[in-house]
């Protein structure tokens, strides 16, 4: 299956940009000091798909997810809803700057593809 190599040099800190990889959207959001405590501040025990962030991240810099909706697979958008992460106009899902489901009927946190940095500023999705 094919990669996908991306250059994350010019993606500023606090934006996100979407990328196709295997025909999906996958959001990589470059995540300010602000979004990384933000991400880090949450009980855990209270997710419905509980996940730390640290579980979520290779480099807390950088979030890199599948940008589509657990529920029934509409694309989220970025810098919307009420945990400062992304919200799904469909049935209203709220995402987390981990990705991590927080209100709405979604059941699952957006997925984490597979991934690795090959160095600071190349990304290989897949
Ligand atoms: Fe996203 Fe239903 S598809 S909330």
């Amino acid at each position: 299956m094919a990669s996908l190599e991306m250059d994350v040099s010019s993606v500023a800190a606090g934006s996100t940009v979407t990328v196709k990889w295997r025909g999906k959207p996958v959001f990589v959001r470059h995540r300010t000091e602000a979004d990384i405590k933000l991400a880090n501040s949450v009980n855990i025990s209270e997710l419905r798909d509980p996940e730390p962030d640290s579980a979520r991240v290779q480099d807390p810099k950088w979030l890199v997810v599948i940008g589509v909706c657990t529920h029934l697979g509409c694309v989220p958008l970025p810098n919307a809803g009420d945990y400062g992460g992304w919200f799904c106009p469909c049935h209203g899902s709220h995402y987390d700057i981990s990705g991590r489901v927080r209100k709405g009927p979604a059941p699952r946190n957006l997925e984490v593809p597979e991934y690795k940095f090959l160095d600071a500023t190349h990304l290989l999705i897949g």
